[in-house]
């Protein structure tokens, strides 16, 4: 049998699941990686193999779906320590930082993953990257409505030096039409397109973060604790 790119999301996804135990506070990620550890979660819930998760989802989307399948859940302001969080990544580098965002969720996610003891990582191994930033796709930020134009000017000019294109993240409505896409948070997406590296992340990290206007990137430095990878050959899982 052939694995599709679905079925390795769902391996390391179940994989990852094997670290979540009955009691603990859990942070539920968003994308199509992630959903398989959500329906996981509940699936083993109802047959009574795990009790007393209480998750925490880190979009609407993924709140919805874990409502629709019964998972207890809470937020940051009641739960401020997550016990583990498993979400996907559209890139990650052999350092386990992250890029992610291409859903819209990274900031959500983003401060439920920081507020985590533990951040599990599942990926196919189309995500595994050198360098993050480097690989042609965006490294989304997400910005204020007001004058976002002004702010995706700013961002465009920081990493000229990379050959940064920046592009308001639009949807195209049902007439045809595009308007752009607002996160959870009613904000809009710049996606930072890069020709070359982006450098020293840290600091570009620190750079996109000084620009008023930006309320979060999508770059997770230092932030998962375990890579749990899903290929052809079989599951690799690397602690940081
Ligand atoms: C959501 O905003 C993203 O950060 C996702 O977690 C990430 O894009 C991975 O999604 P997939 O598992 O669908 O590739």
């Amino acid at each position: 049998v052939t694995l599709t790119q679905d079925d390795l999301k769902r391996i390391a996804a179940y994989k990852a699941v094997e670290y979540v135990e009955s009691g603990m506070v859990v942070g539920l990620g968003t994308g199509s990686t992630a959903k398989h550890a959500v329906s996981r979660i509940s699936e083993l819930l109802r047959e009574g193999k795990l009790r007393d998760i209480i998750g925490i989802p880190t979009s609407t989307t993924t709140h919805v779906q874990a409502i629709s399948l019964g998972i207890p859940l809470s937020d940051l302001d009641s739960h401020p320590v997550v016990d583990l969080s498993i979400d996907g990544a559209d890139e990650v580098d052999p350092a386990l930082n992250l890029v992610k965002g291409r859903g819209g969720s990274l900031l959500r996610e983003k401060m439920v993953e920081g507020a985590s003891k533990k951040f599990v990582v599942i990926v196919d191994e189309s995500k595994l990257v050198k360098h993050i930033g480097g690989s042609g796709l965006a490294v989304p930020v997400e910005v204020v409505p007001f004058c976002c134009n002004f702010t995706r000017g700013k961002l465009e000019e920081l990493f000229r030096g990379a050959g940064c294109k920046a592009k308001l993240r639009v949807k195209v409505g049902s007439g045809g039409g595009e308007t752009a896409a607002v996160t959870d948070n009613g904000n809009y997406v710049v996606d930072l397109y890069l020709e070359r590296d982006i450098g020293d992340l840290d600091a570009a990290s620190e750079a996109i973060l000084r620009l008023p206007g930006v309320v979060e990137h999508g770059m997770f430095l230092g932030m998962a604790t375990t890579l749990i990878v899903a290929g052809k050959f079989g599951v690799t899982v690397k602690d940081r």
